[in-house]
């Protein structure tokens, strides 16, 4: 039996889409998009030019001018891919605090979700895609054949992101990261439009206490029995 077309992959913040995602991509030959990357590239610029993201309005302006690029790595520096806003590399700092606390605000705008989710479906219809995010398989390919939510408890999540964090040399507090994933997860799971949940015909995987090998077995298995 062939392989789905599109594969979903949903779940919370630190739940290991885009660590999972990247696997199963590069292990049936598929291109791995993560959605997040494009609404962190929006939150970036508006704190770049727009001094915050409050102003509505102007930032769904700026998420429809703005040329939001995803290449092949060009540096080895842990990098899976470089993330570029009109021709600026800014894969790291996408990844930095500021855009942390304000990406989840910037994701509730409809006219900047509208921009994102028609960018993500004309990357998506060239199939042999594994796109990751909030709303893959409810809203951007409610049509894809394989749908799978990835899911831990929020202390186990955030256990992970700061393990992460603290292997790229930052200093930071586990409360401050439990506390900011916990306010990340409330505003993704209560806004009006496209909201985190899992498409009903989705199979749940719920990760506390699995590694990374584990869930990618996990996941791989569910990739190939899927027709
Ligand atoms: O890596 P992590 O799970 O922490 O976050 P991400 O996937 O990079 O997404 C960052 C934020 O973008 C999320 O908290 C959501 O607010 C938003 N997002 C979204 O609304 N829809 C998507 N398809 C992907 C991300």
């Amino acid at each position: 039996m062939p392989l789905s077309q599109i594969i979903a992959i949903d779940g919370p913040a630190a739940s290991g889409k885009s660590t999972i995602g990247e696997k199963i991509a590069k292990s049936i030959g598929y291109l791995f998009f993560d959605t997040g990357l494009m609404y962190r590239a929006v939150t970036w610029a508006a704190l770049k030019r727009l001094n915050g993201v409050q102003d509505e309005e102007a930032v769904s302006k700026l998420a429809n001018e703005v040329e939001i690029d995803v290449q092949p790595p060009s540096i080895s520096d842990g990098r899976t891919c470089d993330v570029l806003v009109d021709g600026q590399d800014v894969t790291w700092e996408i990844r930095r605090s500021d855009v942390e606390a304000n990406v989840s605000q910037v994701s509730t705008y409809a006219r900047v979700r509208y921009a994102m989710t028609a960018q993500q479906r004309k990357i998506g219809q060239r199939g042999q895609v594994v796109m990751v995010g909030r709303d893959i398989g409810t809203v951007v390919f409610p049509e894809a054949e394989l749908k799978i939510y990835l899911d831990a408890s929020v202390e186990e999540r955030a256990r992970r992101r700061y393990d992460e964090l603290r292997l790229r040399g930052e200093t930071i507090n586990y409360d401050e990261i439990l506390e900011a994933m916990q306010r990340r997860d409330r505003i993704d799971s209560n806004r009006r439009i496209a909201p985190l949940r899992p498409a009903e015909d989705s199979v749940k995987v719920k990760t506390d206490g699995m590694n990374v090998e584990q869930v990618f077995g996990k996941v791989l298995a569910l990739v190939e029995n899927d027709c």
